[in-house]
């Protein structure tokens, strides 16, 4: 940080905020491979989240990739800058008091444990959206894997760029083995008592 910089602490603070929307804040942070589940079980989780009142925002990579970070590329350095400039963001939202949910392949353990420490341990929910590779390229819902396979995108998640699998995951979502339901409500589930407004 720039040393003529000096951070300042304003009046109405996350508590304040926090109890004002009668909710805790923190960031959902899903990772997994492209065609994994990740923006359909964001969509859900936000949706049950709603229902019960909860102000939530989904943060997801095509939608990230289209305005704040057009000027990243999928290169190791682009996805590192990628989801460093995410976890900013996604820490000022948890400031703001929303739950926030991210949806990005998230593919370095590095970025992720930065990301975490960014947002603060007890902020920070990690969800592996564990679904294999040969499911996903199965799936293949953008018709990127075959791209991929055929050559014409380079740097492909599992392809042709590396994917280190989350070890220690607070959720590991199977959705390939059980019902787009219950992969949400395993979310849900996990972090309604620690959003709870005390
Ligand atoms: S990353 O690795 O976290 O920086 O990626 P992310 O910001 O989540 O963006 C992933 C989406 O970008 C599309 N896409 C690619 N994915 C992986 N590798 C390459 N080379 C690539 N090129 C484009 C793709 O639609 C990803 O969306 P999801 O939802 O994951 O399928």
């Amino acid at each position: 940080m720039n040393k003529h910089i000096t951070f300042h602490n304003h009046k109405v603070n996350q508590r304040d905020r926090n109890k004002m929307n009668g909710h805790k804040s923190l960031v959902i942070w899903m990772s997994g491979l492209s065609g994994s589940g990740k923006s359909t079980l964001a969509g859900d989780v936000e949706q049950a989240l709603w229902e019960k009142g909860i102000r939530t925002y989904i943060l997801d990579g095509d939608n990230i990739r289209s305005g704040l970070n057009n000027d990243l590329d999928f290169s190791d350095e682009g996805r590192q800058e990628n989801i460093r400039r995410i976890s900013e963001v996604a820490s000022l939202m948890c400031d703001a008091g929303m739950v926030v949910i991210s949806a990005f392949i998230s593919p370095f353990k590095s970025d992720r444990e930065k990301a975490k420490a960014i947002i603060g341990d007890e902020q920070f929910v990690e969800v592996f959206v564990n679904t294999p590779l040969e499911v996903c390229e199965q799936r293949d819902p953008k018709g990127l894997y075959k791209k991929a396979r055929a050559g014409v995108i380079p740097n492909f998640t599992g392809i042709s760029s590396t994917f280190e699998a989350p070890e220690n995951a607070d959720i590991e979502v199977r959705n390939h083995l059980n019902s787009r339901y219950s992969s949400c409500q395993q979310v849900v589930n996990f972090i309604e008592d620690r959003i709870v407004e005390s």
